[in-house]
């Protein structure tokens, strides 16, 4: 596996924190300590009302701002949802869909993520897709048909070409804001497992080319063994991304 051919993207989820004057100090924190660490992209996924704010204090740096969920219509009767249209209207290139979160409490399923995903690549967006098994799944044995499953129902339809804008984060549910973190070793088999499933549907070419990212407990002390892996190319990052210095710490351990 030729880790070279793929991009490392460190990205932050803040999820349901910061308001937009937090997230202008955040940025303005955390823009010195990543500057020039150009070994990976950065990325900190925003809620909607918080992401214009992100962006004015990210001007002219190495930072990019994304959101945590787009609908899947153009517009029309969806109360409380906002299209990929107006995303990139606002300039917003990144997009989390599919994040465990969403799934759990949200009620979204793999065919709503699919359409999610479809309906942001088709506006021009990169999305970081999320997946990963439940604990009982895990403990069960069918973590590797979980996210293969996975795999194949949220990208469905989906063409290699508009791949090179996809980002995969593997996310085990039960290491979600939970301090377990998957061993680096859980981490890279079933990031590999990922690839694998990619190749059977993208070939091989895509597979190698595609970002596929850990999530769940990544901090500044796991970063560096985690990042190691051969098949892991990146982080997404919750609780930490709202610290500057830990989320420095993982950038640095990408270096
Ligand atoms: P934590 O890093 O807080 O475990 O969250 C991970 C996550 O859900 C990122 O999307």
């Amino acid at each position: 596996m030729n880790k070279s051919k793929r991009k490392v993207v460190i990205a932050g989820n803040w999820k349901m924190n910061f308001t937009p004057d937090e997230a202008t100090a955040f940025i303005g924190a955390v823009k010195p300590l990543v500057a020039g660490k150009d070994a990976c992209d950065v990325v900190f996924c925003a809620p909607y009302v918080t992401i214009a704010a992100a962006q004015a204090a990210a001007k002219g740096s190495n930072i990019k701002i994304g959101a945590e969920n787009v609908h899947f219509a153009e517009k029309g009767a969806y109360t409380g949802e906002v299209s990929a249209k107006m995303l990139t209207a606002c300039g917003v290139e990144y997009v989390i869909i599919g994040h465990s979160e969403r799934r759990q409490y949200f009620g979204e399923t793999d065919e709503t993520v699919n359409l999610r995903t479809k309906a942001a690549l088709a506006a021009g967006m990169t999305v970081i897709l999320c997946l990963g098994e439940v604990k009982d799944q895990r403990l069960a044995g069918i973590t590797d048909e979980v996210v293969s499953m996975q795999t194949k129902l949220d990208l469905k339809d989906v063409t290699a070409e508009e791949m090179k804008r996809v980002i995969i984060a593997y996310e085990p549910v039960w290491a979600i804001g939970t301090g377990l973190t998957a061993t680096p070793e859980q981490a890279d088999e079933t990031c590999g497992v990922i690839r694998k499933t990619l190749e059977t549907m993208f070939g091989k070419e895509v597979a190698e080319a595609t970002t596929i990212q850990y999530g769940g407990s990544m901090n500044e002390k796991n970063a560096a063994e985690l990042l190691a892996k051969p098949n892991v190319d990146g982080g997404l990052i919750g609780g930490a991304s709202l610290v500057p210095e830990k989320f420095q710490a993982i950038v640095d351990a990408a270096q």
